[in-house]
């Protein structure tokens, strides 16, 4: 198994000084080092998955595109900010920010739970990287996330795939399957994404600043959800709702990705008039 495209394959030469947005930059640096520290949750899965050669085969790819993707984005900040230092702030993120993949068996209480929070990650991933190919002007900063979106979706398929294989073993309940992805989905304002705007963003101009965790967090969260038309999030609530195994057509989708629609234009209009 290889991975499907290479930094070489990305087309440099295009790159386009003046179409670089100012906060889709900011936005870009911190997914470059979130994306770099997500290989990981390679042993991390390992573990969870103790017996399993052929899942630690597709983990192993699947830890070196997500560390690729990191690298591409890395690369293409430092194309658009020379002043930035992808290595630089990677470590720096790293020192503040350790992922908690210490355990031997699943945060999430079992083996198919795992599979279902990984489904609403990708499925977190695949949107948000969709969402900045169609807001990008600058046509290498589309390119890439085009190709990461992709990737970020194959990765749904597979988790999904063995979720399918897992949930034979131990089925969950309707509660729980929705306890554990709408719970990831909660996430999505966890302490990782403002360390790594911090990290990215703060300290190369004001090394001296101090970490808040809710502040930072909800600095990220209003430039990148902001990111999202209808049409991202519809995609995405049909997607998590499938990871949970509701049928995502019919009125059920419709209704929850309006409401979902509404909660994140509310939610990032409140952030926006209160950082204004
Ligand atoms: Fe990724
Ligand atoms: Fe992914």
């Amino acid at each position: 198994m290889n991975k499907r495209w290479t930094l070489e394959d990305i087309h440099w030469n295009r790159f386009d000084r003046a179409a670089v947005s100012p906060r889709l930059l900011e936005v870009v640096k911190t997914a470059a080092l979130v994306e770099a520290n997500s290989g990981d949750y390679v042993s991390y899965l390992k573990n969870v998955f103790p017996d399993d050669r052929t899942f630690h085969r597709e983990v192993e790819v699947w830890g070196l595109e997500e560390r690729q993707h990191g690298e591409a984005l890395g690369r293409w900040a430092e194309l658009a900010d020379p002043s930035f230092s992808f290595a630089e702030s990677l470590a720096l993120f790293q020192k503040l920010y350790a992922l908690p993949v210490q355990s031997d068996s699943s945060v999430r209480g079992s083996q198919p739970g795992e599979l279902i929070a990984r489904c609403v990650v990708e499925t977190g991933t695949s949107t948000f990287y969709s969402a900045i190919r169609d807001a990008a002007k600058e046509p290498v900063l589309a390119e890439i996330a085009d190709n990461i979106a992709t990737d970020e979706f194959l990765h749904y398929q597979l988790f999904k795939r063995y979720y399918r294989r897992y949930e034979a073993a131990s089925s969950l309940s309707l509660v729980e399957r929705l306890r554990i992805a709408v719970g990831r989905v909660n996430e999505a304002e966890d302490e990782e994404l403002g360390y790594a705007y911090f990290a990215a963003n703060v300290v190369p101009k004001t090394p001296d600043a101090h970490f808040d965790a809710d502040f930072y967090g909800q600095e990220y969260y209003r430039r990148a959800m902001g990111l999202y038309r209808e049409r991202h999030i519809n995609t995405a609530t049909r997607m998590i709702m499938r990871a949970a195994c509701l049928k995502s057509h019919g009125r059920l989708g419709d209704i929850a990705s309006k409401l979902f629609w509404s909660f994140v234009q509310w939610k990032v209009g409140r952030l926006e008039r209160h950082a204004a």
